[in-house]
């Protein structure tokens, strides 16, 4: 295991001599944001249990509670920038040494840092609209809080009157096939894989540091805390991602 500044020229030696690098991020990464992550001892959100997809579409409370917590962490992810681990992996992009990054992450923050959208695969989906469960019509948040804050109902389509739910990925609710696909790819093309700030215990997300293990690729883990494939990884790092990705990041280009 290693830590902390070594930690970082050990990790740029690993990415110099591979060939294809891939990121797996989680919300740990989106934490020196002033996001807070979902396990993390000190997380708000480790008082609430998900809502499951079904009790989404069943239970108009269920339905109300989702929406109160969906604003509550858009409170809390405000005005939120990327961080020097972001900017570390947008930089490994921008250098055509990394094609892509998987996240589990909603917040937009890679794509904020600079990695284009066709470059991020959401596999949980993406917080900043709303879509219709029935015909998939794209609503915009600001709309549907104005509404909700009025009435205290959750949304419904304007187009076809079916549930408007956040554009993220409820436990219970199907995969975004495309983002599987791409994912995967990926994951049996690289030779290195970093898996940055994620506990890795849910699946099928955590499968994709596994299956990139499995295909020959090196596996590095960086995380604050121990985690679930600790035991299949190449190097263990515990540290905070930022000052250990940090160095990796280039210059920010002089602001004239
Ligand atoms: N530096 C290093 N590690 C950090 C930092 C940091 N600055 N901040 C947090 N961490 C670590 C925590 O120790 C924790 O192990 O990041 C990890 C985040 O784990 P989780 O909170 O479980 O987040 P994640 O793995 O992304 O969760 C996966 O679970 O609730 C669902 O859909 C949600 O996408 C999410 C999924």
């Amino acid at each position: 295991m290693a830590s902390g500044r070594d930690a970082a020229s050990v990790i740029a030696r690993l990415i110099e001599r591979a060939r294809t690098v891939v990121a797996f991020t989680g919300a740990g990464i989106s934490t020196e944001s002033g996001i807070p992550d979902f396990r993390s001892p000190d997380s708000p959100w480790l008082a609430n249990r998900p809502i499951d997809f079904d009790l989404f579409v069943a239970s108009p409370e269920a339905r109300r509670e989702a929406w109160r917590r969906k604003f509550a962490m858009d409170d809390i992810a405000r005005g939120a920038k990327p961080n020097a681990g972001h900017r570390a992996l947008a930089s490994l992009v921008a250098a055509g040494k990394m094609p892509a990054v998987i996240t589990q992450n909603i917040d937009g923050l890679h794509q904020a840092a600079g990695i284009p959208p066709d470059q991020v695969i959401e596999l949980h989906g993406n917080g900043t609209y709303a879509t219709c469960l029935a015909c998939g019509l794209r609503h915009e948040l600001d709309a549907i809080r104005t509404a909700f804050e009025a009435t205290g109902e959750a949304p419904t389509c304007r187009h076809c009157g079916g549930l408007v739910k956040s554009a993220t990925v409820s436990f219970g609710q199907g995969m975004p096939e495309e983002a599987m696909r791409r994912a995967r790819e990926l994951a049996l093309a690289c030779d290195l894989i970093l898996a940055v700030g994620s506990s890795l215990v849910v699946y099928p997300a955590a499968g994709f540091p596994l299956l990139a293990k499995r295909n020959g690729a090196t596996l590095v883990i960086l995380n604050r805390e121990p985690t679930e494939l600790d035991c299949m990884a190449d190097l263990v790092v515990q540290g905070e991602i930022g000052q250990v990705l940090g160095p990796l990041a280039s210059p920010s280009p002089a602001t004239h």
